[in-house]
């Protein structure tokens, strides 16, 4: 069981984050961010895992899931849903986490979309948001949720720009973690 993890995403200004079942725009350096971040381990052995809504996991390319190099999780409440050999299948988050072996997995990334974004970031077990803040607004039908103050913003990077679109690395961190008021994670 894995009792905490962090989130991944991107949105627009006005928090979106998807259009018609896919990402509304293309940013090579977001996904190379995404890439690595979920990505790199620093003990041989272990691997991260990804956890997923569904509708995120038929959002990618069938060729390219599941993602490599991660063990990829589906959370669905459709029990005879198909998934590959080695992809793991759970009916909750937290099902999610407690189907993931401690000792083999280093950070665990729930990745989306919005119905398990909902769920993740009010989980006591939700440690960080990695936010990409891409700075338009797009035409977007499903959209992040509010989070509150527990979380913490540490400072953003400088603007980056892929086919004319600006965006920043922002993260966020929950209080508990980051210190600020350490009497309370007593
Ligand atoms: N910008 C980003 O960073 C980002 C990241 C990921 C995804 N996205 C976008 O987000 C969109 C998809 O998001 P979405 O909100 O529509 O779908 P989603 O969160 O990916 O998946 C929803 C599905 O998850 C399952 N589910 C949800 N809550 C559950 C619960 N409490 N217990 C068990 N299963 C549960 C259900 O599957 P069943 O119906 O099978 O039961 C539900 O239909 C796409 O447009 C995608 O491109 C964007």
């Amino acid at each position: 069981m894995v009792s905490d993890f962090d989130v991944v995403v991107a949105m627009d200004l006005k928090q979106g984050i998807g259009k018609a079942g896919q990402l509304p725009w293309k940013l090579s350096g977001d996904m190379k961010f995404f890439k690595e971040l979920t990505s790199k381990v620093e003990s041989p052995g272990k691997k991260n895992a990804v956890v997923m809504g569904r509708k995120t996991w038929e959002s990618i390319p069938s060729k390219r899931r599941p993602l490599p190099d991660r063990i990829n999780v589906v959370i669905t409440r459709d029990t005879s849903f198909a998934v590959p050999p080695g992809v793991i299948k759970a009916t909750s988050l937290d099902e999610a986490l407690s189907s993931l072996e401690q000792s083999l997995v280093e950070r665990c990334f729930v990745i989306g979309g919005g119905e398990i974004y909902r769920l993740a970031v009010a989980h006591p077990g939700c440690r960080r948001l990695y936010l990409t803040e891409v700075k338009s607004e797009f035409d977007c039908d499903v959209f992040f949720p509010q989070f509150d103050q527990s979380y913490s913003l540490l400072s953003p990077s400088a603007l980056q720009e892929d086919n004319g679109i600006e965006y920043a690395f922002k993260e966020y961190v929950r209080e508990q973690e980051s210190g600020i008021f350490p009497e309370e994670a007593e």
